[in-house]
């Protein structure tokens, strides 16, 4: 059967793809301070409904509002800047490959009066040397789609089964780590991110189309758990 977990290469798949994305994105926020920036997915609000799903589970497992947070291929910043705007007050970590992305997220963070809440790092996560710690929170929304579509591999494995690994070893025991993708399905992503010691806890609902007798959902948000499921 075809594995429906390795996608196709695409440029949305490359570093030189993502600076050239944020440089332009820097130059409109130069000529304009409102324009922050492309947010990803937003026409199925799945930005507000990360922040709704965590302010509603406050006090589940390590969610609270002091959570340390890292948020996986930041770009803009944004669901950082959202988050801290819904009264999340932890620490707040955002990295990124993109040197464009981490300048232009530190340059809205100084025009919110955010930089010293939320710091932003420019760092490749699958690189071995880089080991920022761990996290009660791990964040990502539409990277690991991104990911996907770079076809690299780390030795004999692709980065999309690397993955996994890398998220397990930024969070906490009991720490949650909350994903959105436009790319799979919710079966595969729980394929993709399950591990003995990474469980499904929660997903979020999103409104079902049916098309040529199929139903679906075009985005899905799910939660998983450390180690205590
Ligand atoms: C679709 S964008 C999503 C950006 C942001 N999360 C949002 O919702 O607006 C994917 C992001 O992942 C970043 N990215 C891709 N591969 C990465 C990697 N290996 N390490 C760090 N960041 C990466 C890209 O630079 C880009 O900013």
């Amino acid at each position: 059967m075809q594995d429906t977990t390795q996608l196709n290469k695409s440029k949305l798949g490359t570093k030189q793809y993502w600076d050239d994305f944020y440089a332009v994105e820097r130059k409109n926020f130069k000529a304009n301070e409102e324009d922050t920036g492309e947010c990803w997915f937003d026409d199925n609000d799945a930005e507000q409904k990360m922040v709704d799903f965590l302010s509603d589970n406050i006090e589940q497992y390590s969610i609270e509002s002091g959570s340390s947070m890292i948020d996986l291929g930041t770009g803009n910043g944004h669901l950082l800047f959202e988050l801290a705007e819904n009264d999340f007050a932890g620490p707040m970590l955002g990295v990124d490959y993109s040197e464009e992305s981490v300048q232009f997220a530190n340059e809205i963070a100084q025009s919110r009066g955010l930089s010293s809440t939320i710091t932003f790092e420019q760092a490749d996560i699958f690189s071995d040397d880089w080991s920022p710690g761990e996290f009660d929170i791990v964040l990502d929304k539409g990277t690991l789609d991104a990911i996907a579509l770079s076809g690299l591999q780390i030795g004999n494995k692709s980065v999309v089964e690397c993955y996994s690994t890398v998220v397990e070893k930024l969070l906490k025991d009991g720490g949650v780590f909350l994903i959105t993708s436009c790319n799979f399905t919710q079966e595969e992503l729980t394929k993709i991110i399950e591990t003995d010691n990474l469980k499904v806890w929660e997903t979020v609902d999103y409104p079902v189309f049916e098309f040529g007798g199929v139903k679906g959902t075009p985005i899905c948000t799910i939660a998983f758990v450390k180690g205590v499921l």
